[in-house]
């Protein structure tokens, strides 16, 4: 019969086997320690890999579009690019923090600012909900009239604790949000994260802020919701919204009341009707309406 490796080492009288002399063993007490400290570096390198995914997971399904998930701020050239773009030119002049600054209504803003000699910088995710394309071209409008914008989202507190540190803004331009109505059908999430969470974070830093910024938002008439009286008054019932856009600009109207109340921050919301001109949103009707 054919003797195998194992064959050999089978003792001729079995209760007398020994492991410790059999060749097999030996090579195995060889390969222990380096099969150890090969399984043990692989799970050490895999739970690495898992712990990056993890977060960075976390980051992007936190976000409401795909934007910027690498850091992209901090360091002397940032901060010497924010106190420029901040430096007032008049005598009765602001510092204004404008939050989508790349935005349809967030650049006009900005440049009108800008022009009547307040310092101004612009904070923007350049988040997909519309072509980012638009939103780099307004920002390189912006850079020739001497504007930064910060890439950065409204939910990220370190950002904002370090632009109010840099810059003791004098008012807040808040203009961040999550707009567009049929969109929540798709991503409803991105309307929590912008329009509520942001917010309250804008809220949070400048409450905290010495001295505490006057803050204008933007609103939107979509609180008159199904309303049926016309013209609309700021009287009117606002308890009705018929989206959830809607609905996250009324509740920032009432989050905007108790940061008021409680800590007397200073704020004034808008509520826009439909706003158009030049570098509009791609997403509006009348962007594709030629009736209009
Ligand atoms: N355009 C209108 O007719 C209209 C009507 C009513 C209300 N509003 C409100 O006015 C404001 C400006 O609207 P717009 O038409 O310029 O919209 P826009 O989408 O062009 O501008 C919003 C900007 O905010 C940025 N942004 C969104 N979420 C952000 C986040 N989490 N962090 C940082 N940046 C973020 C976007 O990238 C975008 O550039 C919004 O609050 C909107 O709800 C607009």
């Amino acid at each position: 019969m054919k003797s195998t490796y194992l064959d050999d080492n089978i003792p001729s009288t079995p209760g007398k086997f020994k492991m410790e002399k059999s060749n097999y063993y030996h090579r195995l007490r060889w390969h222990y320690p380096y099969l150890a400290k090969v399984t043990f570096w692989s799970f050490v390198f895999f739970g690495l890999i898992f712990v990056f995914l993890f977060n960075s997971s976390t980051i992007s399904t936190d976000l409401s579009h795909k934007s910027l998930k690498i850091k992209s701020w901090g360091g002397p050239g940032w901060e010497k690019r924010v106190k420029s773009s901040t430096k007032i030119r008049s005598e009765t002049g602001y510092s204004v923090i404008v939050t989508g600054a790349a935005g349809f209504i967030g650049s006009h803003v900005s440049t009108a600012l800008k022009r009547r000699g307040d310092g101004v910088v612009g904070l923007d995710n350049f988040n997909d909900y519309y072509d980012p394309t638009l939103k780099r071209a307004r920002q390189v409008l912006l850079e020739k009239r001497g504007i930064f914008i910060v890439e950065g989202d409204i939910n990220d507190t370190v950002l904002l604790n370090k632009l109010f540190e840099v810059v003791h803004f004098t008012h807040v331009m808040h203009l961040a949000a999550q707009a567009g109505v049929r969109y929540a059908m798709q991503n409803p999430k991105s309307y929590i994260h912008s329009n509520i969470a942001g917010f309250v974070n804008v809220l949070e830093v400048c409450k905290n802020a010495n001295p505490q910024p006057a803050i204008v938002w933007a609103s939107s008439s979509s609180v008159y919701g199904l309303n049926t009286k016309v013209p609309f008054s700021e009287k009117d019932r606002t308890d009705q919204p018929a989206s959830l856009y809607a609905a996250t600009k009324k509740a920032g109207e009432e989050i905007a009341h108790t940061y008021n109340h409680i800590y007397g921050l200073s704020l004034t919301g808008l509520r826009f009707f439909t706003v158009y001109g030049p570098w509009g949103r791609p997403d509006m009707a009348y962007f594709f309406t030629t009736s209009v």
